[in-house]
């Protein structure tokens, strides 16, 4: 199974994502039997992805996603989206420390560390950005029994939005330290992956999926994707 993680970020409008949405229900019985999709829209179009998505009308390896989840439980905390606030909209995973989070959002190793356990707690499996920098200080601060519960995300900032992914070799070097540090995790990779990426990269079955941006922004180019992992 190869998942393909779509993140959105602050792009579009409810109007826009609805269209998306229909544009890829049109499309969605060619997606390859083996690849499960994870679709993380912005906060706001949630429910809108959520009605979609109940009882796999939209598609049957199709799961929601989030972008990013509060460090802290449901309370007093403005403007924080909680895992409890996801009860109801079925998401399933939540993508953290992302590096645009830490970048512009400020966002340290123990802040992600944080999140991963309101994750966890709540049965929302996090998926863990990483740059090549962070990888032994992040493993570090998260919870050695929580370790082997998410998925790591390799997503070295100089390829993202670049149109030029990262080398299969480097990637896998990568992976080593990602196993050392974390152990035996879902490994993805994400940074420039679209269509016209390496099919060595795409089917590299030492890959476990990929974080999509720019490439899944357009309904059919992603579901395009979906075929060529
Ligand atoms: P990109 O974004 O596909 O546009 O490079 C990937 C990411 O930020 O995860």
């Amino acid at each position: 199974m190869k998942y393909l993680i779509a993140n959105f970020k602050s792009h579009k409008t409810l109007h826009e994502y609805e269209e998306w949405l229909d544009r890829f229900e049109q499309h969605s019985a060619i997606v390859k039997e083996t690849t499960q999709i994870i679709l993380a829209p912005a906060f706001p179009s949630l429910l809108a992805f959520s009605s979609r998505l109940v009882d796999d009308k939209l598609h049957p390896r199709t799961s929601l996603g989030v972008q990013d989840i509060s460090p802290f439980p449901a309370g007093k905390y403005t403007g924080g989206v909680s895992t409890i606030n996801l009860e109801g909209f079925s998401a399933k995973y939540a993508i953290v420390g992302h590096s645009e989070r830490r970048k512009y959002f400020h966002e340290t190793n123990q802040d992600i560390a944080n999140k991963v356990n309101q994750c966890i707690v709540n049965d929302i499996v996090p998926i863990v950005c990483v740059t090549s920098q962070e990888i032994e200080a992040q493993a570090n601060v998260i919870d050695a029994d929580q370790r082997t519960q998410i998925m790591v995300a390799f997503e070295p900032v100089e390829h993202i939005g670049t149109g030029e992914a990262d080398s299969l070799e480097r990637i896998l070097e990568i992976k080593q330290r990602i196993r050392a540090a974390f152990g035996e995790v879902k490994y993805i990779y994400g940074g420039s992956v679209d269509p016209n990426s390496e099919t060595k990269l795409l089917q590299s079955p030492d890959i476990d999926g990929f974080l999509v941006g720019t490439a899944c922004l357009n309904p059919e180019t992603f579901i395009q994707l979906t075929n060529l992992v």
